[in-house]
């Protein structure tokens, strides 16, 4: 077999060759090769629109950190899903596995976790980035007013946002968590409970009650550390790093 034969040479039309070196020359349906371009291009889109919403949080922290000499924000996360947890999350709801139904029905594929120092920086780094014009709310979940069940707290928003590429505007959209250092210490222990599959049902129940009860301590030391900040404040001084 000829090495020229293998490639770019498409009689049907429909199928590409790929066996360069190959003992036997194996087909790549082209439908799949555009559904690769396709996840490929809307992930770069996710990517690029996780760095809009980082900069914008970015600028916040900075204006903020000058106005209160302190910086409401500790640190600033960002992950694209992984293809595999896409494909899982789209087969646990029921739904198509393909990348128009990714875009349509996943709101969390670009993520962006913000730690706070104190509960009422998520308030305020959520209402700024909430006002910005170009930024279209989608969903709001509070769960620090409405914790879960399990002791869960966090400040979830879905954002849409427009990136701008050569020849178009796409909105995107981004899961935003904004929680505090102590929330998210708790819910990565939590985290680990929920992927610890050899944990029998008993220990996890006990676990998890031992977690809620964390959760509770945790929640009060957060308001405490406000309130003792505010007080700080209110004497005339400035809690600085
Ligand atoms: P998902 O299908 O997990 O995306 O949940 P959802 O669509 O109902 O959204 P929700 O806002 O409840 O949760 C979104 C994300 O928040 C999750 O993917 C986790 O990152 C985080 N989260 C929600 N609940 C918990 C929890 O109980 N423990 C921990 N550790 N994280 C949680
Ligand atoms: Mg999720």
């Amino acid at each position: 077999m000829n090495v020229r034969d293998n490639v770019n040479e498409n009689p049907n039309g429909g199928i590409s060759h790929y066996a360069v070196n190959s003992p036997q020359p194996f087909e790549v349906p082209e439908q799949l090769l555009n559904t690769a371009k396709q996840f490929r291009e809307s992930m770069m889109q996710y990517s690029c629109a996780i760095r809009e919403v980082k900069t914008k949080l970015e600028v916040l922290n900075d204006e903020l950190s000058i106005r209160n000499s302190r910086n409401p924000i500790e640190i600033i996360k960002v992950r694209l899903k992984k293809p595999a947890s896409i494909v899982e999350k789209l087969q646990r709801r029921g739904l198509p596995v393909s990348v128009e139904s990714m875009r349509q029905n996943l709101d969390d594929i670009a993520g962006i976790r913000v730690i706070c120092s104190f509960v009422d920086d998520i308030y305020e780094i959520s209402r700024m980035l909430a006002r910005q014009d170009d930024v279209t709310i989608i969903a709001v979940k509070d769960y620090i007013r409405s914790p879960k069940e399990n002791g869960y707290r966090s400040y979830h928003m879905i954002l849409e946002v427009p990136v701008y590429f050569s020849n178009c505007k796409q909105q995107i959209r981004v899961e935003v968590q904004i929680r505090t250092i102590a929330m998210d210490f708790w819910a990565s222990l939590d985290h680990q409970l929920k992927y610890k599959k050899q944990l029998d049902a008993e220990d996890a129940a006990e676990i998890g009650e031992e977690l809620k009860k964390c959760a509770e301590i945790i929640a009060g030391t957060d308001w405490k550390m406000l309130d003792i900040r505010r007080r700080i404040e209110e004497k005339g001084g400035v809690v600085q790093r």
